[in-house]
């Protein structure tokens, strides 16, 4: 498994940070409608951190529905809680996405948002997903590929380093995006939509929000894929110059058998 500089847990003001953005709201937005949830059903979040989609998973299941959303962190399963407070038809525990606290084939609807990525078996959550779920039940996975991400600089060099050490350093696995149609058919689950809304930045300031351009840059000095001058160099280009970035993200619709 790839080294990590960081935990799998991420703090709730980068979360809300990100879903605020365009692009999240975006590609939110679509997974919701390719969910198809009805009222009544019962509709699991793995992985639900702060429970920035409970409350639009919750609407949709309506009164006699439930959205449940499960975190291994107790911080974001404590913030979903108070979030979720006023929502009857919430329910948030903390567990674990290789041993989901649900009985086989009791789950209409489920989905993973930028959770595969952190896990020590995206293949065995797979399989846990598609022990919960009902026969025909959907699933949406969505994942970034950190091994594509492109950002535009006068010095390819030094932009292929911060990217090397965002690809080896940074999660554990970075290129799930990729293998997430290949995971999800071992796992047993029918692919009804591969899509990959791509992540395309042209400003810093949002750049920042998704990537955290400021403290990554830091840590991948810390770890030697850059020397602090050119980490300056770098940074000031991306903050004053005309800004790029892109980095595949995949989104997978599936189905139980
Ligand atoms: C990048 S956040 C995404 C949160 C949320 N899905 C969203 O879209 O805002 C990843 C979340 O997955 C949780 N997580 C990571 N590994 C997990 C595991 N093995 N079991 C349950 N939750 C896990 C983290 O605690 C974190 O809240």
């Amino acid at each position: 498994m790839p080294r990590t500089d960081t935990t799998s847990a991420a703090p709730t003001p980068y979360l809300d940070g990100v879903a605020a953005t365009d692009l999240a709201r975006s590609y939110k937005h679509d997974l919701l409608a390719a969910l198809a949830i009805e009222p009544g059903h019962h509709v699991l979040d793995v992985g639900c951190g702060p429970g920035t989609d409970l409350a639009a998973l919750a609407a949709a299941a309506g009164p006699t529905g439930t959205a449940f959303g499960v975190d291994q962190d107790p911080d974001m399963v404590a913030t979903a809680r108070a979030r979720m407070a006023d929502r009857p038809n919430v329910q948030v525990c903390r567990a674990d996405a290789h041993r989901l606290p649900f009985a086989s084939n009791t789950i209409d609807r489920a989905r993973t948002d930028r959770v595969l990525m952190h896990v020590a078996d995206p293949a065995a959550v797979l399989a846990e997903l598609h022990r919960v779920l009902r026969p025909a039940g959907l699933l949406t996975l969505a994942e970034p590929d950190w091994d594509t991400l492109a950002i535009d600089h006068p010095d390819l060099a030094l932009s292929r380093a911060f990217t090397r050490y965002v690809a080896e350093r940074v999660n554990h696995n970075h290129a799930v995006g990729r293998q997430l149609p290949r995971l999800a058919a071992h796992a047993g689950f029918t692919l009804r939509a591969v899509r990959n809304p791509a992540a395309v930045l042209t400003d810093f300031d949002t750049a920042e929000t998704i990537l955290g351009l400021r403290r990554t840059t830091a840590r991948a000095v810390a770890a030697g894929y850059i020397t602090a001058s050119d980490a300056r160099a770098w940074l000031e280009h991306l903050t004053t110059g005309t800004f790029f970035a892109t980095t595949s993200f995949i989104t997978v619709l599936a189905q139980s058998a």
